[in-house]
């Protein structure tokens, strides 16, 4: 059957979507592929250093996720971290452990088979979170590489870990999309310092001069799409994004995965924020995120 032999990169969206009746047909078949990356998806992620994935997941996954949160950002808990200014909600960690879909998400085939292509077989769950980025209110995160706070603070030795995202909105030029830097993880970490002030946050940051020469090499590629779209990116990628003055919000779910041989050596932060279960991550079936948990 032709439709089953095809591979949508190869022999292109045209071709692609005549074989298929419906928008839903093609996503589903589109969903499956990108399990599995292909070669040329990995030589653009070595050479860039990260993959923007349209459409991974569905409007109805988007939807069942959103729909937790309300809930998860009221809580009184300091795995709730809030804007400087105005009390949103800026980022809320440690998702997997206070709700059960998220339960689900971390171990979601369509995160865990790309990330074991690129970094082993064997990852473990070092950050889950969503980064709320809310309408007027959701501040900056400063120019920064992920490898710079995991080593400064927990001291994983090698820049192995995958930052994986999806959308929980549509993600535009206005309200807040993140900025890589293309190739800037092939120049070795840039020099950083704390920064405990800039916003609620604490991070390692990389200082202008830096960020300026990195960007004259491979200027700046925002990462924007629908709901639903993914993203993977490397832990020595520089990256930031701006605030959000829009009236959108931009909420994205992030999950680290680390190689099991690559774990944390210092324990200082919080469990929230680098999780210390090093056992290493199974996925489910693709449906999980639709399907109700089995009755007792
Ligand atoms: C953001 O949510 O804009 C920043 C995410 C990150 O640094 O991984
Ligand atoms: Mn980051």
């Amino acid at each position: 059957m032709a439709a089953i032999q095809l591979t949508p990169v190869k022999q292109g969206l045209l071709n692609f979507n005549a074989l298929f009746d419906t928008q839903s047909q093609r996503s589903e078949i589109r969903w499956k592929t990108a399990m599995k990356l292909t070669d040329t998806q990995l030589e653009q992620f070595d050479r860039d250093g990260f993959l923007i994935l349209p459409g991974l997941f569905s409007a109805g996954e988007v939807e069942a996720i959103r729909a937790v949160l309300p809930d998860l950002f009221a809580e009184d808990t300091e795995a709730n971290i809030r804007e400087k200014k105005g009390g949103a909600v800026r980022t809320s960690m440690g998702l997997h452990l206070r709700n059960e879909l998220f339960g689900k998400l971390v171990r979601h085939p369509r995160l865990v088979e790309p990330a074991r292509r690129i970094a082993g077989p064997e990852l473990y769950i070092q950050q889950v979170k969503v980064n709320v980025k809310a309408a007027f209110d959701g501040e900056q995160w400063q120019w920064h590489y992920d490898f710079a706070t995991h080593h400064n603070d927990d001291g994983v030795p090698e820049p192995l870990a995958l930052n994986l995202h999806i959308f929980l909105d549509d993600v535009s030029h206005y309200n807040g999309p993140l900025y890589f830097v293309p190739g800037s993880h092939r120049r070795g970490p840039a020099p950083t310092f704390h920064d405990t002030t800039s916003t609620s946050y604490p991070l390692w940051v990389v200082d202008r001069g830096p960020v300026a020469e990195l960007i004259a090499d491979g200027g700046i590629t925002p990462a924007i799409g629908k709901a639903g779209t993914a993203l993977i990116f490397g832990d020595n990628l520089v990256h930031g994004s701006p605030a959000n003055m829009s009236p959108w919000d931009r909420g994205i779910f992030s999950l680290i995965l680390n190689p099991v041989s690559n774990a944390q050596v210092k324990f200082e932060r919080p469990e929230y924020k680098h999780h210390t279960d090093f056992t290493p991550v199974e996925p489910l079936a693709d449906d999980c995120l639709l399907t109700e948990p089995a009755s007792q």
